[in-house]
Parts: C-alpha cells; sequence; structure tokens
C-alpha cells in the first residue's frame, strides 16, 4: 500500500510544495473528525454572518476556514492564503514560495442533511502573484468527506486517489485516475432551466432525448450539490459538469469561484484526460481580475465537452 508520504516523495523533490499539500492533507484529516461528530457537537446550523459572496456563513464553513488557516499559518512554505470565507487574502508572516487559494468547505447546503461536503485547495508560485491562471498552478486537489474521506491529487504526473484509514493516514487507492472520453452522464441544476442560455438549452435537450434523438443515446442526470461530489464521480466514471452563465448568474459572471473551485477541478480533470471551458475559452486560460472572481463552469468527459462547445460556437 502507497501512502501519501511515499507518494509525495515519488513526486516531487520540491520539498517545499509536498509540505503545502501535507499541511491541506492534515488539515483535511482533522476536518473529517470534525464533521464526524458535527450534529453532536450542535455545529450544523448558521453561523450568524455573511461573507464576502453575500452568502450565510454555516457554522461549519467558519470552523473549516480556521482549521485550515491554522495549518497553512504554521507552514513556512505559504506566502498567502485566499479562502471563500475570508474577505480579503491574509499574508503571512514569511516570504514562502506558495500562495494557496481554498474553499474550505464546499458544499455546505448539504452540512445539514448528512451529504457528502468537501474542501478544495489550489497551489500557486508566490513569484505569480494573488492573480494567476489555473495554468500556473504547481499542485491542486479536494478532498470528499463521504461515506469514505477521500483525497485527489495532482502535482507534476497522473491525478491520485488517497482514502484516510483509521489510524488518519492517507492510502492511496487509485494510481492514475483516467475521466472517460465518452459518458451517458450529465450533471446540471435544472430548476435553474429558465435562466439558461441558448447552447445550455440545446445542449440538455439533446440529451434527454434519448436513443432516437440527435444524441442518439440516453442520458441519466445527476447533481449533487456539492461540486467535490459530482466531480469525484465524474474522474471515477465520466461525465459533465455544468454550471454555466445564464441570466440570473451573468451580472456576477457565474456562480462558482474561478481561483479556488473552478481551476483547481479543472487542472484535475484536465490531467485526467478530460476537459473544460467556460464555453468561450478553457477555464485554465481564464485571467483572474479579483480573488472571488466567479465564472461559468463546464467540464468532464472529453467528448462532451466538445458537445457544449459546438453549441456555444453556434452563437
Ligand atoms: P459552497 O458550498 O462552497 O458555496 O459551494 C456550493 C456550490 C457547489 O458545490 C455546487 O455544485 C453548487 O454550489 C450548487 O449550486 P445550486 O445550489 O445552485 O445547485
Ligand atoms: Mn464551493
Ligand atoms: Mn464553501
Amino acid at each position: 500500500m502507497t501512502t501519501l508520504a511515499q507518494w509525495l516523495t515519488a513526486e516531487t523533490d520540491d520539498t517545499a510544495l509536498r509540505s503545502v499539500v501535507v499541511s491541506m492533507a492534515g488539515a483535511s484529516a482533522e476536518l473529517a473528525d470534525v464533521l464526524r461528530v458535527a450534529p453532536i457537537a450542535g455545529q450544523t446550523g448558521l453561523a450568524g454572518h455573511t461573507n464576502v459572496q453575500g452568502e450565510a456563513q454555516k457554522a461549519l464553513d467558519v470552523i473549516s476556514n480556521d482549521v485550515v488557516l491554522k495549518h497553512l499559518q504554521a507552514n513556512t512554505a505559504v506566502s498567502v492564503l485566499i479562502s471563500e470565507e475570508l474577505d480579503d487574502a491574509v499574508q503571512f508572516e514569511n516570504q514562502g514560495a506558495f500562495i494557496v487559494a481554498t474553499d474550505p468547505l464546499d458544499g455546505s447546503s448539504n452540512l445539514d442533511v448528512n451529504v457528502t461536503v468537501g474542501t478544495i485547495f489550489s497551489v500557486l508560485p508566490s513569484a505569480g502573484g494573488l492573480l494567476q491562471k489555473g495554468r500556473a498552478q504547481r499542485a491542486a486537489g479536494f478532498v470528499a468527506y463521504g461515506p469514505a474521506t477521500s483525497l485527489v491529487l495532482r502535482i507534476a504526473g497522473a491525478v491520485s486517489v488517497f482514502t484516510l484509514d483509521d489510524k488518519g493516514e492517507w492510502v492511496q487507492v487509485v494510481v492514475a485516475a483516467k475521466v472517460p472520453e465518452t459518458t451517458g452522464e450529465f450533471a446540471i441544476n435544472t430548476a435553474r432551466e429558465r435562466f439558461w442560455d441558448a447552447a445550455t438549452l440545446g445542449y440538455v435537450k439533446e440529451s434527454v432525448a434519448g436513443e432516437t434523438g440527435p444524441a442518439g443515446k440516453r442520458y441519466n442526470m445527476r447533481w449533487v450539490g456539492s461540486m467535490v461530489a459530482d466531480i469525484l464521480r465524474i474522474l471515477m466514471r465520466g461525465g459533465i459538469f455544468l454550471y454555466p452563465l445564464d441570466s440570473e448568474t451573468v451580472s456576477k459572471g457565474g456562480r462558482l469561484r474561478l481561483l479556488y473551485e473552478a481551476n483547481p477541478m479543472a487542472w484535475l480533470i484536465e490531467g485526467a484526460g478530460g476537459l473544460s471551458t467556460t464555453g468561450r475559452q478553457g477555464i485554465l486560460d481564464v485571467e483572474p481580475t479579483g480573488i472571488h472572481q466567479r465564472v461559468p463552469v463546464i467540464l468532464g468527459s472529453a467528448e462532451e465537452v466538445r458537445r457544449v462547445e459546438t453549441w456555444y460556437a453556434k452563437g
């Protein structure tokens, strides 16, 4: 059995980079313990304030942010933390080589019903500054707190998946995740249909038309409402995830955030052979203009992402 430490040693000679991943894995292992007993500890429910995105923070959003902050602050390889839950980037005292951008708790609307949530992170070189394209990432990963706690990672080579064992050790369970090229599964919040653009409407209509429709096959739909769970499924068995620009989110630029949701997920999906796009350009090529910038997100199995791009190219 390969452990996370063994994998990291084989993956990169950069000990500072390794230590950043170890810090995020440590924060996530601590969070897995917190989440497991949160309903007993009375930690479910709202925190009573809103974050910079105008979203009501849950108590566990705040706790998760604090845990990640604690672990990264203790690591001299980290210079800056960008978090969904913090208005401004936090500059640490040391001049570490890396910036971490994180969604400390993704899917928090699912917390009170015991559905999978997660932690997403992106590691960038400090030299590049706060606003770097996704292509500049040096490492990315996410944790899904599901029936098992899974850690998905990419540094230099293949996308690897680890499971947290009962002793707190991360054990490798997938050596090289590969997103199947084709799929019969799509993920989108269909309750937003009235806001959709022509491309999204066209793609989904085509997909639900079944064997005799233009797509020529039957599709199934899955939407967990936690990006981490939807993306883990797509990494393991294929599929496509869409949170496109729609008439309600257009003024904000989209729903999901570029630096700590779209970019790490796009980099992981592409590292496993899938594709990602905003519909108009590759997610990893988007030039960020703000740390909490939002972006349309379409990613997953290559053939399917190309089919959506064809729809966008029409108009
Ligand atoms: P967060 O909990 O960090 O705010 O992110 C929630 C995101 C993402 O996880 C999920 O895919 C999406 O929001 C769900 O959106 P809808 O509520 O519109 O389905
Ligand atoms: Mn999120
Ligand atoms: Mn979040």
